[in-house]
């Protein structure tokens, strides 16, 4: 599903600290893994590199079988689904059922596939009721589900979370560990909540200032109390 090799990554050539250094690792299909940090750790630098959004500076990395370069970017995208730390840069249409559609219908998918997927998701995710409310004026909890639903309604192989957890209050956040529990999909969580990481992830990468720390099972590395304070955690 991802394979980097010494990936650097850097915001501006001026910038002698790269945000991503010689970074190594590869996921498998059916993963989950979790990405965690301090602030500032690389997080997501790291999955705004996998979907082509920041190009590496140096070395390799392949998502979903390519290069997410400019002639495989709108590939990459399709299999590999970016949620954003905050769901009110994803959510930028009017009503939910129009953000929803948005993506599909850039990819030029039928009507009838589109509000079929949309359904299904929408029930999935239990939100289906909100579908033609106005997006910003959702919950905390509700705009997260609703930003989720409009990566899954891609059927993307890959799952990119950065921060899921966050804006959430405990019971939203509950409900969306539950969720994410039971899909049967790669993924990859960005994420600063160590009890999500731990319920939800067998494996976890600790970056500190760009480079990887650790890369193991959570059970070893969150059990590791002097390797997290040495991290910043
Ligand atoms: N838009 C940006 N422009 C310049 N530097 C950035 C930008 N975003 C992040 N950085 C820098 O890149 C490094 C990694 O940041 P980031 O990936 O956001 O970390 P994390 O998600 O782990 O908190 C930090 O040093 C941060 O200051
Ligand atoms: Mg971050």
């Amino acid at each position: 599903m991802i394979q980097a090799a010494s990936l650097s990554v850097s915001y501006n050539s001026q910038s002698k600290v790269p945000a991503l250094e010689e970074v190594s690792f590869s996921v498998e299909a059916g993963e989950r893994l979790a990405l965690i940090g301090a602030n500032g750790a690389g997080k997501s630098t790291l999955l705004l590199s996998l979907v082509g959004i920041l190009p590496p500076a140096s070395g390799e990395l392949r998502v979903c079988g390519m290069p997410p370069d400019r002639k495989n970017l709108s590939e990459v995208r399709r299999r590999a689904a970016l949620m954003f730390q905050n769901p009110d840069d994803q959510l930028f249409m009017p009503t939910l059922e129009e953000d929803i559609a948005f993506g599909p219908r850039n990819y030029g998918f039928t009507e009838d596939a589109i509000q079929s997927r949309m359904a299904a998701v929408l029930g999935e995710l239990g939100i289906s009721h909100l579908k033609n409310r106005l997006s910003h004026k959702l919950s905390g909890g509700e705009k997260r589900l609703a930003a989720l639903a409009g990566v899954l309604v891609m059927e993307p192989s890959l799952l990119l979370l950065d921060e899921p957890s966050s804006f959430l209050d405990p019971r939203a956040r509950r409900g969306l560990i539950r969720i994410l529990g039971g899909l049967s999909l790669t993924m990859l969580i960005a994420t600063h909540d160590l009890d999500l990481a731990h319920r939800l992830c067998p494996r976890v990468i600790l970056l500190n200032h760009g480079r990887i720390s650790a890369d193991g099972p959570t059970e070893e590395i969150l059990g590791n109390e002097t390797l997290l304070e040495q991290n910043g955690l």
